[in-house]
């Protein structure tokens, strides 16, 4: 048989999230208790009123094909939102909603790179990211941001990746993996760099935003650097702050030909995003915002539970997340030690695998965030599953070290 597929996927992994996910439900079905921290979504339901706000979109015929770009309603809600929340002034025709903010993110690599381009991501990044460039032609250049920088991206490694063939630089913050939220000043110093780099582009992903603890605060970089108007696509969505990930709506603003072209793409590939979703989404960013602020000191109150259960636990090591839903300790100190069946963990993955077995805990390995040595716990969940997940890693650690 011919081979179909594109020399191009030969690289290209599949998530690990959507792998863990998949390896726990297997377990359970196997009909063991498993403590998932896995997670990468809000762990409640989607509030009642955005629900409403969908059956009645169904219920008045709201069940039809709409622009690609998004419903013009939508894309003014939007527009509201940036001025409103951010800062930002975008009118709705440099607003481009797709089928979640990956959707997005993988159209803005489509439309803007061509083979060998240069993305810069920093490490630890979010897993999509280094392969939806890949898909697309392009080449990730994975900059290293370590814990001793505060997983965090400096001017000097970013001046120091740059090249002539980069076309993008992504930022997220508030982190997946690491929670690490860049302050005023942080940005503002990264956005000067591109001041003596005209031909770079700035992708802002903002998806988390409204999950930040104690004195940090969630800033849009364009905010700070209008200057940067003409190159800077911001990316945001309603998945997380509203716990709607299965309804897929996410969004992204920025200059005019980018959005044209992104709009395009959505016309000939998934034609609009979901007429009922679209609908729903602007329940969520017109309505009451108090379950967004719950949840958010919900969040604080599970980091600081995780936080106080993990400390001290052997070989375990966390820095304290300002902001998103995941810790993302150091396992070094386990790295090389021998698991509960007397075989070496000679990586971070080796780790995960000992914590599924021995204390069965799924978590997901810092290496596929582009940050081997580390794991990712989720505290989108239960302070009755934290409790007890960690009580369980404890347990399982220990008889490792005694
Ligand atoms: C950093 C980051 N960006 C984007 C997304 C995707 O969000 P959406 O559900 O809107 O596609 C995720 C989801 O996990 C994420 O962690």
């Amino acid at each position: 048989m011919t081979n179909i597929i594109a020399r191009r996927f030969d690289q290209i992994k599949a998530s690990p999230s959507m792998g863990a996910k998949a390896k726990v439900e297997a377990l359970r079905t196997a009909g063991r208790r498993i403590v998932d921290f896995t997670i990468g979504e809000p762990d409640f339901p989607t509030p009642q009123h955005v629900v409403q706000a969908g059956i009645a979109a169904l219920l008045h015929g709201e069940t039809k094909y709409t622009a690609a770009a998004g419903t013009p309603a939508l894309r003014s809600a939007i527009a509201g939102k940036l001025a409103r929340e951010n800062g930002l002034e975008f009118s709705a025709s440099r607003i481009v909603v797709g089928c979640g903010a990956k959707h997005v993110i993988f159209n803005a690599f489509a439309a803007s790179l061509e083979a060998g381009d240069e993305v810069i991501i920093p490490a630890p990044y979010w897993v999509s990211y280094p392969d939806m460039v890949a898909i697309n032609g392009g080449t990730p250049v994975v900059v290293r941001c370590a814990e001793s920088i505060g997983f965090k991206l400096t001017p000097k490694l970013l001046e120091g990746a740059i090249t002539p063939r980069t076309r993008w630089l992504v930022l997220n913050s508030p982190n997946n993996p690491t929670g690490a939220v860049y302050t005023r000043a942080e940005l503002q110093a990264l956005c000067a760099v591109f001041k003596s780099h005209p031909h770079v582009w700035l992708l802002t992903d903002e998806i988390y935003e409204h999950f930040v603890y104690g004195k940090a605060e969630h800033v849009s970089a364009l905010a700070l650097a209008p200057y940067l108007a003409d190159r800077t696509l911001v990316v945001n969505g309603v998945s997380k702050a509203y716990a709607m990930t299965g309804w897929r709506i996410g969004y992204g603003a920025g200059p005019l030909p980018l959005m044209q072209t992104l709009s395009l793409l959505m016309s000939q590939s998934t034609t609009c995003p979901s007429a009922i979703s679209q609908s729903a989404a602007i329940a969520a960013l017109e309505g009451p915002q108090e379950g967004v602020m719950d949840a958010a000191a919900l969040y604080r109150i599970r980091r600081d539970l995780m936080l106080a259960r993990l400390k001290d636990v052997p070989g375990i090591h966390c820095t304290v997340p300002d902001g998103a839903f995941y810790l993302f300790p150091s396992v070094a100190g386990l790295v090389g030690r021998n698991d509960h069946r007397g075989v070496e963990m000679k990586s971070d993955v080796d780790v995960v695998n000992f914590l599924l077995d021995a204390a069965g805990v799924a978590s997901i390995d810092g290496s596929s965030y582009g940050m081997p040595g580390h794991v990712r716990f989720s505290f989108a969940n239960s302070a009755e599953e934290i409790e007890e997940g960690c009580q369980r890693i404890r347990a399982a650690v220990t008889s490792l070290v005694s």
